[in-house]
């Protein structure tokens, strides 16, 4: 099957890292232009309703929500209008309506709101060992690796075929399973099995936008066109495959974290765009059955209000049941506040290196060595030196410095090393098509400066390599002032383990603070997301490009994407052996264990500055499986807590209702402050007015035993933190108790202060009866 969009998913990872920031205003404006358009013709909202209005000659809330479309759309009623109604994650349903029926219906009875049916993205072994997970003892055979968990997956879909998706050796589909097996192109009931318990594919509120969805552009089907899905599935729960590779590239034993935990696939994005209607359906279908987990590396890319985002709609409504959610925090680091899913009850997954590396260096003619890394299988260039070129000096064209399509002259480059610049927008496997297209040998990509030293690696067809920003500045320094530059590339397919500091963050993960509630930390926490092996659609080449012919059952691919369902399958893991636990214990025990330390027990380390990373870009740390198993104490928050939340944001009645899907009533809490949930993290914002601030939290005793904490803390030098009080003892397990934390800015006038950020720790420490430490991050902002 060949088609244009087959590789859209990658190259959209790909381009979005090139340019750092997923170009999210041009998208937001074309959405806008186009709305104005439509003002005749139908496109897709979603109606959000208040259910208890429901007229009582209605049986159904369905025949209500058909009369409703029925009323507003009058002689112009279109029977095929009404696309989902939703009743686990939200009342209401989506529906094709023209601009003036969604404003007749914004002021019906009932009518909470009417939104667009926004558009989300897809952010795009030897983890499992860099993790600390070992098949003797711990977390895995612990938790029998998960055998009676269910992971929800809403993504692309899924290449059944992959051995990641084998079911040998696993028993019976959990009897509460309610699932199924959808059919469609491609794809029937036989392509599931004890491993891939369920598939199911939502595309109305797509085809609503984009027309009919042909077989021949995407299987209309829950298998995956472009791959991203199969990878985020295995890495949240794959078998373990002895001997895959991509190409010879970290060869080994590809396994997922939660290598015997079940798997149900939601395909809602197809395969660029994940429209919001789409993704509410698939977060019902998830939840009505049965999964208990669900991981999402979408989202939407313009930092919606919590009740307009689809996502943290349906993940408060999976909360409630009891249903863990980690979402991608985003490709737009490393900008500040550009991060995505923040909501307090989702956990919210950045990216950071594994110590393995595809070195590929390059050698100058002056004999100059440089690090670079590249996924480029076939034939070398040997150790004969080649013609360089620059090319900006490869055509008067301006985008040349990027090697965009057709920027560059082939009587210039034919024959010689190109050297391109990250950042023009294109992915970096297409940039090599243009050079090889151009007749070009060979290819230097240089980072941007924020891309720093980040050698996030990407298969290439012709011999590639990436070189960090420094070193493509030196470069292009020699090409200046050499008559003839000459370089070679030394891309030998070789993998090599253990030799480079790690974790390190990600230049592109994204950073708080929180645009939305800056008194929550974001992200949650880091997991790997650079260079992950995982499997692949077996008809899509790895490098996403229709004109590369090759295929390959694994890739290496890098983004949040890939963090979000690292920190999935741990989540399962954690089911399994405490299945009690609240998905907020879950996540606090995540983050409570986490440690900010990399492998050598240095501070872990931005990739850009190499400075230390602070909290606004790792958050508690970086995921530490083994300990989050007997974190001691945890920071548990129920569906009540959250509505407090909701309430502290004021939010109108109709905003709350969305998300909770009932009148609630905010009087009794009025007084809180976002702050004031009780999160495992600190987020303090301090105000001309206000430079003092007191929050509560509530921690309960999951050690089963009894134990004596103790405080203590790591002041950042502008702020005392006071908390009250500094012993906390626990006589048995669940026991619940409080303390206090006053953070005090030291400096008096605000003024001087303005726009600073400093950071700290609080951690608490068993001393009697146990081992436990349970530490918090601390971020300060004076605003
Ligand atoms: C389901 O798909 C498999 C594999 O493609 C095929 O062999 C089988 O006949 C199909 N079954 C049905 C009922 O269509
Ligand atoms: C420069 O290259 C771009 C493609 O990268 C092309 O769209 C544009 O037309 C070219 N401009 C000129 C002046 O050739
Ligand atoms: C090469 O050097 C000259 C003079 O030092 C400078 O003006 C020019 O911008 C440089 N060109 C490149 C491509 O770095
Ligand atoms: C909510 O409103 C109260 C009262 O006007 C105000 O003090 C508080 O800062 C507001 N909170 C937020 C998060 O906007
Ligand atoms: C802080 O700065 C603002 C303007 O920058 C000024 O109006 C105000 O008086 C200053 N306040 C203090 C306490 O210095």
């Amino acid at each position: 099957m060949e088609n244009s969009r087959a590789c859209y998913v990658l190259v959209f990872v790909m381009a979005a890292f090139a340019s750092g920031v997923p170009n999210s205003d041009a998208l937001d404006t074309s959405h806008e232009q186009e709305t104005k358009v439509m003002e005749i013709t139908k496109q897709s909202y979603i109606v959000y309703m208040d259910k208890s209005m429901k007229p009582e000659h209605f049986s159904l809330h369905q025949h209500w929500y058909t009369s409703l479309i029925d009323e507003v759309s009058g002689s112009n009623s279109d029977p095929a209008a009404m696309l989902y109604t939703y009743d686990t994650v939200t009342h209401g349903f989506a529906a094709k309506l023209t601009s003036t029926e969604a404003q007749a219906m914004e002021n019906t009875d009932g009518c909470l709101a009417v939104f667009p049916d926004y558009v989300y993205r897809v952010h795009t072994t030897r983890t499992p060992d860099f993790l600390g997970l070992s098949s003797s003892h711990g977390l895995w055979p612990l938790s029998h690796y998960a055998d009676d968990i269910i992971v929800g997956v809403l993504d692309t879909g899924i290449w059944p075929e992959s051995k990641s998706f084998s079911d040998q050796g696993l028993t019976q589909v959990p009897a509460r399973w309610k699932g199924e097996c959808e059919m469609g192109t491609e794809f029937n009931a036989s392509h599931c099995n004890n491993k891939l318990i369920g598939a199911r594919f939502f595309l109305k509120g797509y085809e609503a936008k984009y027309g009919h969805v042909d077989e021949m552009e995407n299987y209309r089907s829950p298998r995956d066109e472009g791959g991203h899905g199969t990878h985020t599935s295995s890495t949240a729960a794959g078998a373990e495959v002895p001997g895959s590779s991509l190409l010879g590239f970290a060869a080994g034993t590809a396994r997922g974290i939660a290598t015997k935990a079940r798997l149900a696939v939601y395909k809602v994005c197809w395969p660029e765009e994940c429209l919001s209607s789409d993704l509410l359906a698939g977060m019902e279908a998830a939840i009505s059955d049965g999964v208990d987990l669900l991981s999402l590396s979408i989202s939407d890319s313009r930092n919606l209000p919590y009740y307009k985002d689809a996502i943290a709609i349906g993940a408060l409504g999976a909360i409630e049941k009891g249903v863990f959610v980690s979402c991608a925090a985003g490709n737009a680091g490393p900008i500040p506040s550009k991060i995505f899913n923040t909501a307090p009850w989702i956990t919210t997954v950045g990216a950071s290196t594994i110590d393995r590396e595809f070195p590929a260096p390059v050698v100058l003619g002056n004999g100059k060595n440089y690090r670079g890394s590249s996924l480029y299988k076939g034939k070398t260039l040997g150790n004969g030196q080649l013609p360089l070129i620059y090319g900006k000096s490869a055509s008067s064209n301006e985008t040349a410095k990027f090697c965009l399509a057709g920027s560059l002259d082939s009587n210039r480059v034919s024959g010689k090393i190109v050297l391109c610049d990250l950042g023009g927008g294109e992915g970096t496997a297409e940039m090599g098509l243009v050079v090889r297209q151009a007749g070009g040998a060979g290819m230097i990509q240089a980072n941007r400066l924020v891309d720093g030293e980040d050698l996030w690696t990407d298969c290439h067809f012709l011999p590639a390599t990436k070189v960090d920003f420094k070193s493509g500045i030196e470069i292009k320094a020699y090409i200046n002032r050499t008559k003839n530059p000459t370089a070679t590339i030394k891309a030998e397919g070789a993998t090599v383990v253990g030799k480079t500091r790690a974790p390190v963050v990600a230049s592109f993960s994204s950073r708080g603070p929180n645009p939305l509630v800056p008194e929550i930390l974001k992200p949650d926490l880091i997991a790997p997301g650079v260079n992950v092996l995982a499997a692949w659609s077996g008809h899509v080449s790895p490098t996403g490009l229709t004109s590369d012919k090759r295929r390959v059952d694994y890739n290496i691919i890098s983004g949040t994407s890939m963090a979000c369902p690292h920190v999935t399958g741990i989540a399962a893991l954690i089911l399994a052996v405490h299945s009690a636990w609240t998905p907020a214990a879950i996540k606090s025990a995540l983050m409570t264990s986490s440690v900010p330390f990399d492998h050598s027990k240095r501070l872990i380390s931005e990739s850009v500055t190499a400075l230390p990373a602070d909290a606004f870009a790792i958050g508690a740390g970086h995921v530490n499986p083994s300990a989050a198993l007997d974190p001691g104490l945890v920071y548990d928050a129920d569906f009540d807590d959250y509505v407090s939340f909701l309430c502290s944001l004021n939010y109108t009645r109709s905003q709350i209702h969305i998300l909770t899907r009932k009148a609630s009533s905010c009087t009794r809490i009025h007084s809180q402050q976002p702050g004031d949930l009780n999160y495992p993290s600190f987020s303090v914002v301090f105000k001309p007015l206000n430079l003092v601030r007191a929050l509560r939290r509530t921690v309960t005793n999951v050690g089963g035993a009894p134990c004596v904490y103790e405080v203590s803390m790591e002041s950042p030098p502008g702020v005392n933190i006071i908390v009250e009080p500094r012993t906390l003892v626990f006589k048995e397990q669940n026991e619940k108790a409080s303390y206090t934390v006053r953070f005090e800015s030291k400096t008096a006038s605000h003024n001087k202060s303005s726009g600073r950020q400093e950071f700290g720790q609080i951690w608490w420490k068993c001393v009697k009866g146990g081992t436990q430490v349970v530490r918090s991050p601390v971020a300060i902002v004076w605003e």
